[in-house]
C-alpha cells in the first residue's frame, strides 16, 4: 500500500493557494486573483484585486512597444514600475483573502509583453521577478511564453489548457473568446479535443481610437461605437491584413495592430467621422472572431466571452450579428458568468493555473494549440 500513497502524495503536491496576475496588451493595469487548487476539485476563488497603471507607467510601456532610444534601461526601469504595482496587488490579495505570504505556493506573474516575435524565436515580457519575490515573500514564476517559443511554438495563447479544465464539455462543442487588446478564441470540442489562436486586434485598436477622439483610455460602455454608422469599405480595407486569412497556429500583438497600422488604413478615409471608424474598428472585431470561427468550429454551440471586453456591449451585439450573418447562425454570445467564472477573472486564474502546473513539473502549453514541438513544463521560478 505503501507505494500508492506516495504516488498520491506526489499527485497532490501542487495543492494550495496561488496569486495569478495577468497584465496584457491593453495596458490598462493589472488583474490579480487568489484561488485554491486541488486537484480533482473545482477552483476556490478567495480574492480578486485590480491596479491600475498611472498615465507614465502607460506611456513608458507604450513606448517600448516600437525600438527606441536606451531601450534596455527604459525596459528594465519600467520592470521594476511594474513590480511595484504587482505587489500592491498582491498585497490586496493577501488582505482581502485573509492569507499569509507564507500560505500562498506562489504567484503566476505574466509581465508585459513589448515584443512577440515567435517567428524569429523569441518573445519578451518585461518585469521584475525578483523584486516582485522581495516584496512579497512569495514565490514568483514568470517568463510562461519562452519555452513554448524555444520548443517552435507561438508561446501564446497559453490559456486553452486552462480553459479546457474549467469550461470543457463533454455535451457541446463551444468556443471561449477572450476580448483583450488582442482577441483569442479556444475551441472545446465535445470530443476533449482543443485548439485555440489569436483573432487580431479588439480592445487595442478600439483604445487607441478612443484616447485619439474622446481623450480616454477606452471607449465606455460602448457609447462611441454606438453614435457612429459601420463603413463597408473601410472594414473591407482593414479585413485586408494577411494575418487575418492565415492559418493556425496563430499568434499576434501590438507589433503587428497598432497605431501605424491604423493610420496606414486609413489613408482615403480621413472624411469619415470618427464614430464612424470606431464602429467599424468594433465590426472588424466582431467579424475577424466569427470568421474564425465559422472556418474553424462551425459545430459551435455556444460562445462565451471573457476579458474586458465583455464589458462592451456594443462589442458584444456586433459579434452575435457577425455570427448570426457569418454562417454560424443560432449561437448564443454569453459571458463566461454563464459558466460561473465572471469574465476579468479568467485570465488571471489562468495565470495562477499555469504557476501551479510549474510546482508541478507538469506542461502548460497545448502543443495542438501553439505548435509546439511537444507539452513543455513552462515558467521561471524566483523562489521567495
Ligand atoms: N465598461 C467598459 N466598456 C467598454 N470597454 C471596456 C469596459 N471595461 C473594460 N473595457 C475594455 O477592456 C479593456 C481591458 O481588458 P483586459 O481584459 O484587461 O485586457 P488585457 O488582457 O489586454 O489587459 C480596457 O482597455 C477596455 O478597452
Ligand atoms: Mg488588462
Amino acid at each position: 500500500m505503501a507505494p500508492r500513497q506516495t504516488q498520491r502524495d506526489s499527485e497532490h503536491a501542487a495543492d494550495g493557494v496561488y496569486f495569478g496576475l495577468m497584465s496584457g496588451t491593453s495596458m490598462d493595469g493589472v488583474d490579480g486573483i487568489s484561488v485554491r487548487f486541488e486537484k480533482g476539485q473545482k477552483p476556490v476563488v478567495l480574492a480578486e484585486a485590480f491596479v491600475g497603471f498611472a498615465a507614465g507607467l502607460r506611456e513608458a510601456l507604450f513606448s517600448l512597444q516600437q525600438p527606441g532610444e536606451n531601450e534596455i534601461e527604459r525596459a528594465s526601469l519600467a520592470g521594476n514600475a511594474l513590480a511595484a504595482r504587482y505587489a500592491v496587488c498582491c498585497h490586496e490579495l493577501l488582505r482581502a483573502g485573509n492569507v499569509s505570504p507564507e500560505e500562498v505556493r506562489a504567484i503566476g506573474a505574466h509581465g508585459q509583453t513589448v515584443r512577440h516575435r515567435p517567428e524569429k524565436g523569441y518573445t519578451v515580457q518585461i518585469q521584475n521577478p525578483a523584486l516582485l519575490a522581495e516584496l512579497t515573500r512569495i514565490d514568483v514564476i514568470a517568463d510562461f511564453r519562452s519555452r513554448d517559443v524555444a520548443s517552435g511554438g507561438q508561446g501564446a495563447p497559453l490559456v486553452p489548457a486552462f480553459h479546457a479544465t474549467v469550461f470543457g464539455s463533454r455535451q457541446e462543442t463551444r468556443v471561449v473568446c477572450n476580448l483583450g487588446g488582442i482577441s483569442n478564441i479556444t475551441i472545446l470540442w465535445n470530443t476533449g479535443a482543443v485548439r485555440g489562436f489569436d483573432c487580431g486586434p479588439a480592445n487595442a485598436l478600439l483604445d487607441l481610437w478612443a484616447e485619439r477622439y474622446l481623450g480616454k483610455p477606452y471607449d465606455e460602455n460602448g457609447q462611441f461605437a454606438a453614435r457612429g454608422t459601420l463603413h463597408q469599405p473601410l472594414l473591407n480595407v482593414l479585413l485586408d491584413e494577411p494575418f487575418f486569412a492565415q492559418q493556425p497556429p496563430k499568434s499576434t500583438g501590438r507589433d503587428l495592430f497598432n497605431a501605424q497600422w491604423l493610420d496606414a488604413k486609413l489613408k482615403g478615409f480621413e472624411s469619415l467621422a470618427p464614430a464612424d471608424v470606431q464602429a467599424t474598428l468594433v465590426a472588424l472585431t466582431a467579424v475577424s472572431i466569427a470568421r474564425e470561427i465559422e472556418r474553424h468550429a462551425p459545430d459551435c454551440r455556444a460562445v462565451y466571452v471573457c476579458g474586458g471586453g465583455a464589458r462592451n456591449p456594443v462589442l458584444m451585439q456586433a459579434l452575435e450579428k457577425a455570427l448570426e450573418t457569418g454562417g454560424v447562425a443560432g449561437v448564443p454570445v454569453s459571458t463566461t458568468d454563464a459558466l460561473g467564472v465572471p469574465p476579468h477573472q479568467v485570465e488571471p486564474l489562468a495565470f495562477a493555473w499555469l504557476a501551479m502546473q510549474c510546482v508541478a513539473r507538469e506542461p502548460g502549453n497545448l502543443a495542438t494549440v501553439t505548435g509546439a514541438a511537444g507539452e513543455r513544463v513552462l515558467g521561471a521560478i524566483y523562489p521567495r
